[in-house]
């Protein structure tokens, strides 16, 4: 198992470029097997959870080929499978889009449960009732298969009772090829909502009102493929940004929407961090320690959870005491334990954490114990005096393209080693 090691203290300084969106390529990547045909896309991360989507595709009988580090031109209409077993799907959260994907090509997707960071219970009972909705019938099958038929995707009235990024997604693939209209209300709104929808637009699907809580989605008979590129991704750039504050850095975070990063940089602001947004890139410089502010996490716009680890990680070197509620997830605090033996001084009750500024952490022996609370650890070995290592960054491969050579470029003394050998450097092209 690899691990990653920090020298921390050095301020961050210069430029990083932001790669494509995550969560918008692991929806944007099934979406492609209704198109029956040939997509080309570009900006795609170069990470785990994407390679693990596309190895699906593949299984399933696309034909993929690899144009450079970030374009895949896909052919779906070799696709002959609705079946999606365990091994495919366990390290993968959004493989549950196959489900929505493969019912609207085939009536039928038979999909293990999927995989993913654990946050606590991840319930699917709002993906159900809205295939349900739309004429489909949804059993379970030993080995934690959901097995989802319909003779005929007709389109209905979707209210969602909790706002779900994944619902949404889902019901939207279900929904283009289903016969008349879909109405899919209390909808998540995030960036990458309306980029699947523009995606599957461009691919001749009728989607209108992404981006705000309403979708209606009538259903077209074919469609087709298309060129497409993906939106930069949101927290990627979250996370840079924030990484520049807290070691009191100055970082231009280049391609970028910065009408997406709004709520990040409003509380950035309010910590006393200068943020200068351009047309495609926001400057990011840190004025000192940063001030202490509190936090509520929410569905978009606002402030995300995918955030949440990362700016608790400055909170915990700012001047003052904060509080941190997360309103998305039942269990996202997992991270305070590594950041309490880095010295932070943080109390956790329920969904709330009462981070009281220490004026700095040390460096210490640390896990990952999900995504974003690798990306915590990160900033917390850049913050912190001496060396911090990293296990576990199977997690953070998952999500951060190149991460160690990102940071490197920006001054940091960051290495990734494999466990089997002494520290070395890796060069960028290596990493991530
Ligand atoms: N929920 C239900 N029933 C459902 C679906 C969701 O009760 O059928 C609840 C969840 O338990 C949670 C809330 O609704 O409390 C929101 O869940 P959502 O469905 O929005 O999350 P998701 O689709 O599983 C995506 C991202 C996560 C991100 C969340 C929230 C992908 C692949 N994953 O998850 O990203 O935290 O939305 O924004 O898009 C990450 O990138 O690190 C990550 C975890």
């Amino acid at each position: 198992m690899d691990k990653i090691y920090i020298n921390g203290g050095k301020p961050l300084h210069g430029e990083v470029s932001i790669s494509g969106a995550k969560n918008a390529a692991v929806a944007i990547l099934p979406a492609i097997i209704l198109a029956q045909d040939v997509c080309r896309v570009e900006n795609i991360p170069n990470i785990s959870d994407v390679s693990m989507m596309i190895r699906i595709l593949h299984q399933l009988g696309a034909k993929i080929q690899k144009i450079d580090n970030t374009t895949y031109e896909i052919d779906s209409s070799t696709i002959n499978s609705y079946v999606v077993t365990h091994d495919m799907t366990k390290h993968l959260r959004a493989s549950y889009y196959l489900i929505g994907a493969l019912l609207a090509r085939f009536g039928r997707a038979k999909v293990a449960m999927p995989g993913g960071c654990n946050f606590g219970v991840r319930p699917i009972d709002q993906h159900i009732k809205g295939f349900e909705i739309l004429g489909s019938s949804v059993s379970f099958k030993e080995n934690a298969m959901i097995d989802v038929e319909a003779k005929e995707l007709t389109g209905g009235l979707v209210y969602f009772d909790v706002v779900s990024v994944g619902a949404t997604i889902n019901l939207m693939l279900a929904a283009v090829k289903a016969q008349g209209l879909t109405i899919i209300e209390n909808a998540a709104k995030e960036p990458h909502i309306v980029d699947l929808a523009n995606f599957l637009n461009s691919m001749g699907a009728d989607v209108r009102g992404a981006g705000t809580d309403v979708i209606k989605i009538r259903g077209v008979e074919h469609m087709h493929g298309c060129t497409y590129s993906i939106i930069p991704d949101q927290i990627e750039a979250g996370t840079f940004m924030v990484a520049a504050a807290a070691t009191n850095g100055a970082v231009l975070v280049k391609n970028v929407i910065p009408k997406h990063l709004e709520s990040i940089t409003a509380k950035l602001v309010q910590c006393g961090v200068t943020v200068e947004e351009f047309d495609d890139s926001v400057l990011v410089k840190g004025n000192g320690r940063p001030g202490k502010c509190n936090i509520k996490t929410m569905p978009h716009p606002g402030f995300p959870t995918d955030m949440q680890p990362q700016f608790a990680t400055m909170l915990a070197i700012a001047n003052g005491t904060s509080i941190v509620s997360e309103g998305v997830w039942d269990s996202r605090f997992q991270y305070v334990e590594q950041l309490t033996r880095m010295g932070a001084n943080i109390s956790v009750n329920g969904k709330a954490a009462t981070i009281e500024g220490v004026e700095s952490l040390n460096g210490s022996p640390v896990k990952a114990d999900d995504l974003r609370a690798g990306a915590a650890m990160l900033i917390a070995g850049l913050i912190a005096k001496g060396t911090t290592s990293i296990e576990n960054i199977i997690y953070i491969d998952r999500g951060y393209d190149n991460v160690v050579g990102k940071f490197k470029q920006l001054g940091a003394d960051i290495y990734r080693v494999n466990d089997s050998d002494e520290p070395q450097l890796i060069e960028n092209s290596e990493v991530g």
